[in-house]
C-alpha cells in the first residue's frame, strides 16, 4: 500500500473516501494523491467559447477544492493533487496506471447520481477496470 489514489468529485462521500484513505496511509506510511476530473461537455448547442468558459470555471472550482485539501493537511502530511479534464473514470484509471497506485479509493456515489443505483457510473467503471485494489466508500 505504498501509493493511494483518491478520486474526489467534491461530494460528501468523496470527503469520507479521503478521510479513510488518510487512515490507511497513516497505518502503511503510504503517499496520497487526490485527483479531480472535470468531465467533458457534450452540449452540442453550446458555442465553443461558452464551452471553454464553462470548462475553465469547472476547472477552477475543482482546483479550489483540491487546494483546500492541501491547505488543511499541510501541517500533517504531504498530499499531491491532480486536476484533469476528460472522461472521469478513464482519467482516474490512466492516472492509477501511471502512478503505479496500489489502491484507488472512491465513494459509492457522487455529486449528481441517483442513490437507487447500487454504484455510481464512475466508481463502477473503476471497479471493473482498475489495475489495483479498489476501496469503495459508503
Ligand atoms: N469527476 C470526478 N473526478 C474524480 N472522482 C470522481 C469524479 N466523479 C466521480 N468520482 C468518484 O466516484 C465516486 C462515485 O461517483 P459517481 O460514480 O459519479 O456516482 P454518481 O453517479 O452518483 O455521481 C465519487 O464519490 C468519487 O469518489
Ligand atoms: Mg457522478
Amino acid at each position: 500500500m505504498k501509493k493511494i489514489l483518491v478520486a474526489h468529485d467534491g461530494s460528501k462521500l468523496s470527503e469520507t473516501a479521503l478521510k479513510q484513505a488518510f487512515e490507511i496511509a497513516d497505518k502503511f506510511g503510504s503517499s496520497v494523491t487526490v485527483i479531480s476530473v472535470v468531465p467533458e461537455l457534450y452540449l452540442t448547442e453550446l458555442m465553443e467559447m461558452d464551452r471553454l468558459r464553462i470548462l475553465e470555471t469547472l476547472t477552477e472550482e475543482a482546483q479550489k477544492i483540491l487546494d483546500k485539501i492541501k491547505t488543511k493537511t499541510a501541517g500533517s502530511r504531504p498530499v499531491k493533487t491532480i486536476v484533469a479534464q476528460g472522461n472521469p473514470a478513464e482519467e482516474i484509471l490512466e492516472t492509477a496506471k501511471k502512478l503505479k497506485a496500489d489502491l484507488i479509493v472512491t465513494g459509492s456515489h457522487g455529486r449528481h447520481g441517483a442513490q437507487k443505483f447500487l454504484l455510481g457510473s464512475v466508481s463502477s467503471k473503476i471497479v471493473d477496470h482498475a489495475p489495483c485494489t479498489v476501496l469503495v466508500v459508503k
